[in-house]
């Protein structure tokens, strides 16, 4: 098969790079030049665990192509992917100008049947809109050719993509025709291997089931915030609670984890744009109103432990941060609760150096010089009064704790996604916080 990726973002260049490794003849399409002359020479724009071997492998074995030219490469192929960005515009909807543009393109410029899928997540309406702009320069060049739009989201979790993409819970695709429905199954079949279903259904509740999956998810976070936050004034204990609950299998023990407040590139971006969607439409979504408003409350609990430990006594004290990235495995800043956390304690006159495995470049571009950007994890500690967990970064789980007493100048941790034993920490002499943990309450299980 013949695909067209337009978008080399996060999603199109993992979708076409694991379409190209399975066998398919894909061209990943882009307006940056740089960005296109370095993903030939195998220099990627973003990071992602092992998509920079897959992408050279690839292109060596002559399957995947990149390219700026979207007229010549969209020539002959079964499918295009749309999967350029969707960034919120001022009011919190998604902003299509990108998506219907290359829809434009590929309509000024297709030369046969081929199925248009979009792959960005899209408000619900969407691929109608797709439609019509294509339509619209196909009667411009008196050129009536058939085509047909889908509507595929993704789920792909930043750091796990390329298995999110090779090994997917399920695959949704929302289609208008039986043709359609029969190339989409061929693109995935390779991918269905291990009983996993691809469900067809229409395009309107396939653009919805995206939404629905983020915003659910991201309830699911906020909803266990709150609980934390009330086992913190109730001298309960979260991570317990976590476990009591999650065994449950109607609730799962999946993504209840209380922490900073979700953050990345979907769920805060997502909430809003459904939020948007409903009140656009007259209803409201008063849950999902809730779930945000927890949320930007959560990204300011650690920066608040801080004050209140110190009793407001901060100014000019210099904060170690652990983890700058939204989430582990991921130079992604974007939303990342670290930059709340690093504004208050700035804004009250405190030094922070930070570290992180992977995200230091990106932190710079955005922070500048307002931080210090520490070596390795323990430079970071170096007359620190206190160190701020803030990314669950695998190599900060089991820190040498002597190495961490001797550089501190005092053994406080704040540990934002409670990756510590409470009990272990007060044993080794450390002040502990943890989030939903009562501090110095005496745990007797281990933290899972
Ligand atoms: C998410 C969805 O999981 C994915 O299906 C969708 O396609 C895009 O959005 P991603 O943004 O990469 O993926 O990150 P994810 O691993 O889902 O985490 C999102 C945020 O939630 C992170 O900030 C994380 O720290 C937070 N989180 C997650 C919690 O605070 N607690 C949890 O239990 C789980």
């Amino acid at each position: 098969m013949k695909i067209a990726v337009i978008g080399t973002g996060y999603v199109g260049l993992v979708t076409g790079t694991c379409l190209a490794e399975v066998g398919m003849e894909v061209t990943c399409i882009d307006i940056d030049q740089r960005k296109i002359d370095n993903l030939k020479l195998g220099i990627l724009p973003i990071y992602e665990p092992g998509l920079e071997e897959m992408v050279v492998r690839n292109t060596s074995k002559n399957r995947l192509y990149f390219s700026t030219d979207l007229a010549e490469s969209i020539k002959g192929a079964d499918v295009a992917f749309i999967a350029v960005g969707t960034p919120p515009d001022g009011d919190g909807s998604a902003d299509l100008k990108h998506v219907i543009a290359v829809a434009r393109a590929i309509g000024r410029s297709m030369n046969n049947y081929m199925v248009i899928v979009t792959k960005s997540t899209v408000p619900v309406g969407t691929a109608r809109k797709v439609r019509a702009a294509i339509e619209e320069e196909l009667q411009i060049r008196e050129m009536p050719f058939d085509f047909d739009v889908a509507s595929n989201p993704e789920f792909l979790k930043e750091g796990a993509a390329i298995d999110d993409f090779l090994k997917p819970d399920r695959i949704v695709v929302g289609i208008e025709s039986e043709r359609a429905e029969e190339i989409m199954q061929r693109v995935y079949k390779p991918f269905l291997l291990n009983g996993h279903p691809i469900i067809f259904m229409d395009i309107p509740s396939a653009e919805m089931t995206k939404y629905a999956a983020n915003s659910m998810l991201a309830t699911k976070i906020s909803f266990m915030n709150d609980i934390a936050n009330l086992c913190e004034i109730m001298g309960a204990d979260v991570n317990m609670v976590r476990k009591g609950i999650g065994s449950d299998a109607r609730i799962g023990n999946k993504f209840i984890y209380p922490g900073i407040g979700y953050g990345g590139s979907c769920f805060p971006k997502d909430v809003k744009a459904l939020i948007k969607t409903a009140c656009d439409n007259g209803y409201e979504m008063k849950i999902l109103k809730s779930v945000e408003a927890v949320n930007e409350n959560q990204k300011n609990v650690l920066f608040n432990k801080v004050y209140k430990h110190f009793q407001g006594d901060i100014a000019g004290k210099t904060f170690a941060l652990w983890g700058l990235s939204f989430k582990p495995k991921t130079d992604d800043m974007r939303e990342a609760p670290s930059l709340t956390i690093i504004d208050r304690l700035l804004e009250a006159g405190c030094h922070v150096k930070a570290y992180d495995p992977v995200a230091m470049k990106e932190a710079h571009h955005i922070l500048g010089d307002k931080i210090t950007y520490a070596n390795d994890q323990y430079d970071a500690l170096i007359d620190a009064d206190a160190l701020l967990i803030v990314t669950e970064w695998p190599e900060f789980r089991s820190p040498n704790f002597n190495v961490l007493s001797k550089l501190m100048k005092d053994r406080i941790i704040f540990d934002g996604r409670n990756i510590y034993d409470i009990k272990q920490m007060q044993e080794a002499g450390f002040t502990y916080y943890g989030i939903g943990v009562k501090p110095q309450y005496h745990s007797t299980v281990d933290i899972a």
